[in-house]
């Protein structure tokens, strides 16, 4: 067989032993929203730890969590960094490290209690680009954990 041929089932073999690499390696370790998420942000303050949603879950609280989450959340809104369905995959512009919080998973968010989150989302977590929305009411707050924490139920 002339050299050429050889190159050219070498060449092939070595696609296909690729594509199988490929489709064998679990999308889980490929996913950027994995779960439980590696997770080093401070802890809030004990008087925050305590704090319990004051807001009764109903349409209205939740669709105003969702209108500032989606769109009105100023200067960028959640989605962008957490995602539509809120797990931490949003905008590729707006990728980063340590990656945004993946509300979905419900092994980490049970975890963090309403003030923990509450407290995060009025001061921001340091040296990650989740910065402090400082110009939110604390009704405003709780709607947003009300709309958050649905993405893990
Ligand atoms: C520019 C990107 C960006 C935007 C916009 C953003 N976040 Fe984040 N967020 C992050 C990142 C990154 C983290 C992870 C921080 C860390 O690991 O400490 C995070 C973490 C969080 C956490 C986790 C707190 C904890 O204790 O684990 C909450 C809650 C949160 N964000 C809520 C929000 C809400 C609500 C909005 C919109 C009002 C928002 N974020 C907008 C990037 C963003």
């Amino acid at each position: 067989m002339p050299l050429k041929n050889y190159s050219l089932i070498i060449n092939k073999a070595l696609i296909l032993v690729s594509w199988l690499l490929l489709l064998s390696y679990p999308s889980s370790l490929l996913a950027k929203g994995n779960c439980p998420q590696n997770r080093q942000t401070p802890t809030a303050p004990g008087n925050f730890l305590n704090m319990v949603n004051p807001l009764p879950f109903n349409e209205k609280s939740f669709k105003s969590g969702e209108k500032l989450y989606l769109e009105q959340a100023k200067p960028i809104a959640c989605i962008f960094c957490h995602g539509v369905k809120g797990n931490g995959e949003g905008d590729p512009d707006f990728e980063s490290t340590p990656p945004a919080r993946n509300f979905s998973c419900a092994q980490t968010m049970k975890q963090l209690p309403d003030g923990q989150l509450f407290w995060i989302i009025r001061n921001g977590s340091p040296n990650t680009s989740m910065f402090a929305f400082s110009n939110f009411s604390d009704d405003q707050i709780w709607q947003l954990i009300h709309y958050i924490r649905q993405f893990s139920k």
